[in-house]
């Protein structure tokens, strides 16, 4: 069996960007801040700072992507900083489209390399924002110190959870945001150290991050990892207990034959007899519909919301419901499985009962 320092040893390469890419990056760096330089002259109040895994060098080769903000002073109204921000962006960019989060934001690509140029307000403290994009400053500050020396293990860590599809705070996916992967790897110094203690990680623990200690909270439903910058916040938020059951199994099977296979994605093999085969045994149906024009997260919270209320109405009418999912491309899709086919011919009615006499 191999250890698992030396499986690491050899995947690190492969999980840190070669110099051509770097230099491809620095490159799209200098372009934006000629361009930025230049179109701020006109907005001398807005500042703008690289954050983001890019300013860190946290970012894994194959999703290479420049995060940069724009801080708007406290007192700007936030639909002109919004209109603004969106001029600026479409500048600085080649080409751009518009994406959504605690506000709009322009996405767009800069000498080959993609771009997010995204607004906030710059505040004194993080205890007093406006919405959660302004906290990403003082993430920046506590981080970029801290993690100096552990970028690679930022990495790695990423990399593990991707394939694992666990990489990601997004409603899609519901699992690590890249800020908390960084927490997570300052925290316990190294990625082998994070997974050596996530092996007997408990749902009811609170990782106080800033003042370094466990804590075991009565009552919570899954772990808390309280953010240093925003002490109230959990920076797990978005994990879904099943991902965090997932993700601590996985350093679970890790230890126990650590390969590199950890970090590199499977190619998935799909043996469609054998599929057709197993469907057509079991009880599955799928609903499809057009994707409705509204935002990612809205979307999956709303199919999520779909599930549910399907399950409910097949129940109340005499169906179980095995498990139910959803996912959207270009359509959407619901996915139920049930427990059987077919209900009886034959239903309880219950009428009103004897008192109940109206003539
Ligand atoms: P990213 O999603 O780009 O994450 O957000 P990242 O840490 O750079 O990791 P990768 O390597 O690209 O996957 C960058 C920062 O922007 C803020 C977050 O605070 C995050 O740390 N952000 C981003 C938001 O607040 N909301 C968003 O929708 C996106
Ligand atoms: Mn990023
Ligand atoms: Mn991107
Ligand atoms: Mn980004």
């Amino acid at each position: 069996m191999k250890e698992a320092e030396e499986v690491i040893r050899k995947v690190v390469k492969d999980v840190v960007p070669d110099e051509e890419l770097v230099r491809k990056a620095r490159n799209a760096e200098e372009k934006i801040k000629i361009r930025l330089n230049a179109i701020l002259k006109d907005y001398p109040f807005i500042e703008y700072r690289f954050l983001g895994s890019y300013a860190r060098n946290t970012w894994l080769p194959e999703s290479l992507e420049i995060d940069v903000f724009l801080l708007f002073p406290e007192d700007f109204e936030m639909q002109e900083m919004e209109n603004v921000a969106i001029k600026i962006g479409k500048e600085v960019v080649d080409s751009y489209e518009l994406r959504y989060a605690a506000h709009p934001y322009v996405h767009g690509i800069v000498s080959g390399v993609e771009v997010d140029i995204v607004p906030c307000y710059k505040l004194k403290t993080a205890e007093k924002i406006k919405s959660a994009v302004d906290r990403t400053p003082f993430h920046h500050e506590w981080l970029k110190d801290r993690i100096r020396g552990k970028e690679n293990d930022v990495r790695l860590l990423k990399r593990f959870l991707k394939v694992s599809n666990l990489y990601g705070a997004e409603f899609k996916v519901k699992g690590f945001s890249g800020y908390l992967c960084e927490l997570l790897i300052v925290f316990y110094g190294s990625f082998l150290n994070l997974i050596r203690n996530a092996a007997r990680w408990r749902r009811n623990m609170m990782l106080d991050i800033k003042n370094r200690e466990v804590k075991v909270v009565k009552g919570l439903k899954c772990i808390f990892v309280a953010d240093p910058v925003d002490e109230k916040r959990n920076v797990a938020a978005n994990l879904s207990v099943n991902n965090f059951a997932r993700f601590v199994e996985k350093c679970r099977l890790f230890l126990r034959n650590p390969s590199e296979e950890f970090f590199y994605p499977k190619e998935l093999v799909i043996n469609e007899a054998k599929l057709k085969d197993e469907i057509e045994n079991r009880f599955v149906y799928a609903i499809k519909f057009k994707k409705p024009p509204i935002v990612e997260d809205n979307l999956y919270t709303q199919l999520e919301k779909a599930e549910r209320r399907i399950k409910s109405i097949l129940e109340r009418n005499e169906v179980k419901v095995l498990r139910t999912h959803s996912f959207a491309n270009d359509h959407c899709y619901i996915i139920i499985e049930t427990l059987f086919g077919k209900i009886s011919r034959i239903k309880k009615h219950y009428g009103p009962i004897i008192e109940n006499y109206a003539d």
